[in-house]
This record gives structure tokens, sequence and C-alpha cells, in this order.
């Protein structure tokens, strides 16, 4: 058997799959955020070891985990875990969607070697700007950072006390080197760092640590049992529907959305605010435009109506044109195309008939029209799909994914288990690091449903998504 854990941003999940790759077990633990300010995400770093804790001890109960055999991590990316000289953590850690840092991100991205390097913008989402917020805001708090750690990253150094990050999640603090997939030396100066507070790197496929006795005892486990680099949440789901060449790709609709594409080699494009990272695979690296707020938008509408995101989405049947009510879905500023921390979401075009139904309508759509929005800044870098595999929570809903597949006038697979992306991918490269076994075990799901994009109703939503481009320049204006 090979476990994947998967540190999301609101919940923890522990997969177990046989050595046919088989789910044989499943368990999860909440996790809250806290926004203690407008644009701020933060989250306590030891509640994802009580969420790891909570989530094997449930899974311990009902399977033999002394069968597990390899271990992989996948997890939220990019949020900044500083560590003090005792590898406690110095403050809440912030998280991928926090845009405190805006203007410490907008100062180094005009320094064109962060992008040259990393292959990347500097996002304010990303960890090199956030630990620069907290040099100028919480000197005292830097002054004593012995180690930077990403969330996973936190989770394994509890796990085999080592630490360590794959060369995915690295890619997206900034400080990598993306190309030559190493630590940057230059970059690290310039925020006061040096590698001796980084992890080791590794691939996500080699093993990286063991797990330690102390937390195999309680849990039932073996004792070093080989736990893999792993990936960030998004090569991980990659891996775990079988998506590692060019012209494969997902649509993601999580907490955050992500379109992503596997490449053979590594193109950075960092003016279209498409995001370059490592891929979980030696010599393999990945594409993706990122929204900030995809299934958390249906989530704020949720808490506003007071109906759940499921009975929200359960009565739409049918995909209709999309009606006058507009929905920016920009709760917390946009990454891809944008770069833009400022803007916050909009609806438009409300009239007395606009009903709960019709402004679930308008959030679903607004989402759709991001990803037509990160679809076209991905297609000026020349990659091009065939197909998509959907992913995420949210992919529950038939409805979301044919407006999606209308948007992008490209056809969704929709897999028979779509929630468990990433942790089946952590559990693979978790099964890949233990046996040596190459990427062939990194197969395509089983499909339940292909959505074809709805002919009919192509011309009203590109009609939509251009009134949606206009919406966001009107609201930039007036804001
Ligand atoms: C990717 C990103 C998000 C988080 C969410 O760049 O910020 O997808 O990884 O978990």
């Amino acid at each position: 058997m090979f476990l994947g854990l998967d540190l999301g941003t609101s919940g923890l999940r522990a997969l177990l799959i046989d050595d046919g790759q088989q789910t044989v077990g499943e368990a999860t633990a909440p996790l809250d955020v806290t926004r203690p300010h407008d644009g701020w995400s933060e989250q306590d770093a030891d509640s994802w070891i009580a969420a790891a804790e909570l989530a094997l001890s449930q899974l311990g109960a009902s399977h033999d985990l002394s069968a597990v055999q390899g271990v992989g991590l996948s997890g939220q990316m990019h949020g900044a875990t500083l560590l003090d000289e005792t590898d406690k953590p110095l403050r809440p850690c912030i998280l991928w969607n926090d845009t405190r840092s805006h203007a410490e991100a907008a100062e180094m991205d005009a320094d064109p070697k962060w992008r040259e390097i990393s292959g990347n913008i500097v996002f304010p989402g990303f960890t090199a700007p956030k630990v620069e917020w907290v040099r100028r805001n919480e000197p005292e708090i830097f002054a004593r950072v012995r180690r930077v750690l990403l969330p996973k990253d936190y989770l394994r150094l509890w796990l085999t006390g080592e630490a360590v990050s794959d060369m995915s999640d690295s890619a997206g603090t900034s400080w990598l080197d993306t190309g030559d997939r190493n630590w940057s030396d230059s970059l690290l100066q310039v925020s006061g760092l040096d590698r001796s507070q980084m992890p080791r790197l590794v691939e996500g496929s080699e093993v990286s640590g063991r797990v330690r006795a102390e937390i195999a005892s309680r849990f039932g486990l073996k004792a070093n049992v080989p736990v893999a680099g792993g990936a960030g949440d998004n090569a991980a789901t990659a891996i775990g529907l079988g998506i590692a060449r060019a012209g494969e790709g997902f649509v993601s609709l999580g907490t955050s959305g992500v379109l992503f594409a596997a490449c053979d080699t590594y193109a950075p494009a960092s003016e279209t605010a498409v995001h370059t990272f490592c891929h979980a695979l030696p010599e393999t690296w990945h594409q993706m435009g990122v929204i900030l707020a995809a299934a958390d938008a249906l989530t704020w509408l949720s808490r506003l109506t007071g109906k759940s995101s499921a009975d929200l989405t359960a009565g739409l049947e049918n995909l209709e044109a999309p009606g006058h009510a507009l929905f920016l879905p920009y709760l917390g500023g946009e990454r891809t195309p944008h770069n833009d921390a400022d803007v916050r979401g909009s609806f438009l075009g409300l009239s007395h008939a606009t009903d709960t139904e019709a402004a679930t309508r308008a959030v679903l759509n607004g989402v759709a029209f991001a990803f037509k929005d990160c679809l076209d800044a991905l297609s000026a870098t020349g990659t091009r799909f065939d197909t998509l595999i959907a992913a995420g929570g949210g992919s529950a809903s038939r409805v979301w994914i044919e407006a999606i597949a209308t948007a992008l006038q490209i056809r969704i697979e929709v897999p028979r288990v779509s929630s468990v992306g990433a942790a089946q991918g952590a559990a693979r490269l978790g099964l890949m690091a233990a046996t040596g076994a190459g990427p062939q075990v990194a197969a395509r799901p089983e499909i339940a449903e292909t959505i074809d994009p709805n002919e009919t109703l192509i011309a009203a939503y590109a009609e939509g998504h251009e009134r949606f481009k206009d919406a966001y320049k009107a609201v930039k204006e007036v804001s």
C-alpha cells in the first residue's frame, strides 16, 4: 500500500492506494483560514500537524498502516512558513491567496533578474515577497528566521525530521532557478537569506527522507518508510490524473482555479502572467493560469445566501446563455492574466429579476470567463489542448463544467472520482520513490463522462466573455 497526504487550504486528505493503485481508504480533516485584514489569509502551521494526526488516526482505525511501503506529500503552494532555531513557527503561515505583499512584489518584479531566473512574475502570492513583507514589517521575526519552508514541507519535517522540498513546489517561491532546478543564491541574497535557511531539493519522485520511529509507532506505520519529495498541489493533481506530457492538461475547480498544461521543455513566458514551474518528474515542467477564487467564489455566494454550494448548483440542470448579470470573481485580487492584487469582485447588470438562481449562474459563468482569460494567456505562449480533464471539488457540478467547456471551446473529461487528484498524485509519487517505478504508473483516470462545448451557446459565451473583459476595465476605471 502507498499513502498520499494532501495538505489543502480547507482540509487535509489522507489517501491509501493498494499496489494496483486502487483506493482502499481515505480520511479528511478540516482546516481553518483566518483573514485578519482585507487581502490577508493565514493559517496556523501546527493546525496542519493536528489535521495530519487526525486523518492518520482515522485511517489507522480501519486499516493496517504497517502495510504502507511509501508515502508522498502534496500541498497548497507558496505559503511562507517561518521557523526559529528549534523549528517552531515564528508566526502564522502567510498563505498563497494572501496579497498583502503587493507593494514588495511589484518592487521586486521591477528588477528583471527575478523573472529571468525564476521564469515568473513575482506575484504577491509567492513566497519571496511575503518574506520581504515580514522583513519590513516584523523585523524582530525576520531576524529569528532559521528556516523557510513550504506548507507540505513543514509536514515532512514532522514526519521525517528532514527539511526537504521538491522542485514543483519550490518553483513557486520566486527563489528557484526554474530552468536549472536549483536555488538561486543571488535571489536568496536579495531577500537577506542564504541556502542554509532553505530546504534541500529533490525531485518529486525521489526519496526525501524516512518516517521517524516516533511517528511510525503512534499511527501503526513501519519506521523508515520512504517519503517521496512529492509536489505542489497542482503538479500532484496532474500526476494523479496522468498528465505528464505536452498537450495534456486539466482544469481544476478547487478553492483556486487552475488551467494546467504539462510541458516537455522549459519555456517561460512571464509577460503573460502564466506560471511556469517544474513538474513533479525529472526534466519536465508545466505552465498554468491561476485564478484566485474558483470554488471559493461559490463558497462566498453560499455564505451570502445561506445555501450550501451543492444546493445552489443542484437545480441548474441546463446550461443557458449567460444572462445580463455578470460576476467578476476577483474577491481577493487576481493572478492570470491581470496580476492585480487591488481589484475586487463585482456583480454587474443586476435587475429586479436577478434571483438566487441567476446570481449563481453569474458566479459560475464568471469563473468560466476567468478560465477563458487563462486559456487566452496560455495560447499566447503556444500551448494547445485537445481535451482537458476536470479536477477539484467544484467539478461535481455538471453545468459548471459545461459552461467552462463552452467558454473555452474545449471538450472536458470528468473522471469517475475527481476530488482526490492531488492525494492520488502524492500516493503515486510515494510509490515511485519506494519502488523505483517510472512515470508509467501515472495512468489516466477512469472517465465517467465527456462534456462537449454546447454548440448552440458558443456565440453567447463568446459575447459574455467580451462583456466580462469590458467589465474588468470599467471596474478598474471607477476603483
Ligand atoms: C498555485 C496556487 C494555488 C494553490 C492552492 O499557484 O497558488 O493553486 O496551490 O492550493
